[in-house]
């Protein structure tokens, strides 16, 4: 069967007004701002207005995406939305952005897989353009992670942020667009980062939100052991399906979890911080919208090119990780 190649037509990104500082949360818990930057990276993040939902953020990402690619929603074949912040337990948030859109004939699903849920939505999306069952489809990754946060616990209400970052896929010429995908899973670290109320294990209940079960748990110096370890191997090994070496890297665009983190996958790539998008300073981690979101904004300043080869590599919760490779 012959494989019809896929690559990224538009990007588009929002992110909500409200800018929440390292120095507003010195008053909210024990921590300051010098802890935070050193240890993170982390300045200030965005957090969604009382009113606004995950695909409330979607929609304004979305329509920029669609605009920047040319294309309008009626267009549209399917619609994959990675989150673990939906709206709602269902209907999906990508139903719920589709019609809010007008796109009519999309297909539409979620995707969780945490942070790397956005790699996982380009793999999924692109293979039913490769094999001709659809042509264009809307990639998203969209979080309200503010909701999920307790702003008493300071080991994560430091690190979360709210965003949503968006692309358009479509057929392109050969040689260019994805190269390769690499994801993988473990589920035996589950334990690690989760939410554990609110599902079918444990119902939401009283005892559930007086236990906090509703808010995200993390075991962050375990989750930085394995961050470190599987950034450079899924990286190198996306690479390796892609055909390419580190050599070839014009740009990496990783998940916006920690500048330490970043950086490791940075010296084992033997990179140098020209050839790395990062934003994590402005807006923290944003789960499965930290790449979409960093991928917009490398296209809006010019730090992606025509022909150039990107990697975007990401980790998260599952624990799960992914990589790709693209020929811009
Ligand atoms: N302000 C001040 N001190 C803090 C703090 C904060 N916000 N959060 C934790 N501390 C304290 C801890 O209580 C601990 O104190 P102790 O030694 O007295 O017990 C100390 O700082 C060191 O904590 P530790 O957790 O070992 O710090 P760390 O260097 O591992 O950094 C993270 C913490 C969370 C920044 C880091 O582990 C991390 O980034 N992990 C990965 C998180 C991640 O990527 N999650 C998302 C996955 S998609």
């Amino acid at each position: 069967m012959q494989l019809t190649p896929v690559g990224i037509l538009g990007t588009g990104k929002y992110v909500p007004e409200r800018v929440l500082t390292n120095q507003e949360l010195e008053s909210m818990v024990e921590t300051n701002d010098e802890w935070i930057v050193s240890r993170t990276g982390i300045r200030e993040r965005r957090i969604a207005a009382p009113d606004q939902a995950t695909s409330d953020l979607a929609y304004i990402a979305a329509q920029e995406a669609l605009k920047n690619a040319g294309i309008g929603p009626e267009d549209l074949d399917l619609i994959v939305v990675a989150t673990i912040t939906p709206d709602m337990s269902f209907p999906s948030t990508s139903c719920i952005l589709q019609t809010k859109l007008g796109a009519k004939k999309a297909a539409a699903f979620d995707i969780s897989a945490a942070c790397s849920g956005f790699i996982y939505g380009l793999a999924n999306a692109s293979n039913f353009i490769a094999t001709g069952t659809y042509k264009y489809a809307l990639v998203i990754g969209a979080e309200c992670l503010s909701k999920i946060t307790d702003y008493e616990d300071r080991n994560t209400c430091i690190l979360f942020g709210d965003g949503a970052g968006a692309v358009v896929l479509g057929p392109t010429t050969e040689g260019r667009g994805f190269q390769s995908f690499e994801l993988g899973a473990d589920g035996s670290g589950g334990e690690l980062l989760k939410i554990e109320g609110g599902g079918s294990r444990f119902p939401s209940s009283i005892e559930t939100v007086n236990g906090k079960k509703h808010y995200i748990y993390m075991a962050g110096s375990e989750v930085f052991k394995f961050a470190v370890r599987i950034m450079g191997n899924a990286a190198e090994e996306a690479l390796r399906k892609a055909g390419k070496t580190k050599e070839d890297i014009d740009l990496l665009v990783p998940h916006q979890a920690n500048t330490r983190i970043i950086h490791s996958a940075l010296n084992r790539l033997n990179l140098t911080e020209d050839k790395c998008m990062m934003n994590l300073d402005k807006y923290g981690n944003m789960s499965a919208a930290s790449i979409p979101v960093a991928l917009a904004e490398a296209v809006e300043s010019g730090r992606i090119q025509e022909g150039n080869c990107i990697v975007l590599v990401g980790f998260g919760g599952g624990l799960t990780w992914g990589a790709s490779v693209i020929n811009w």
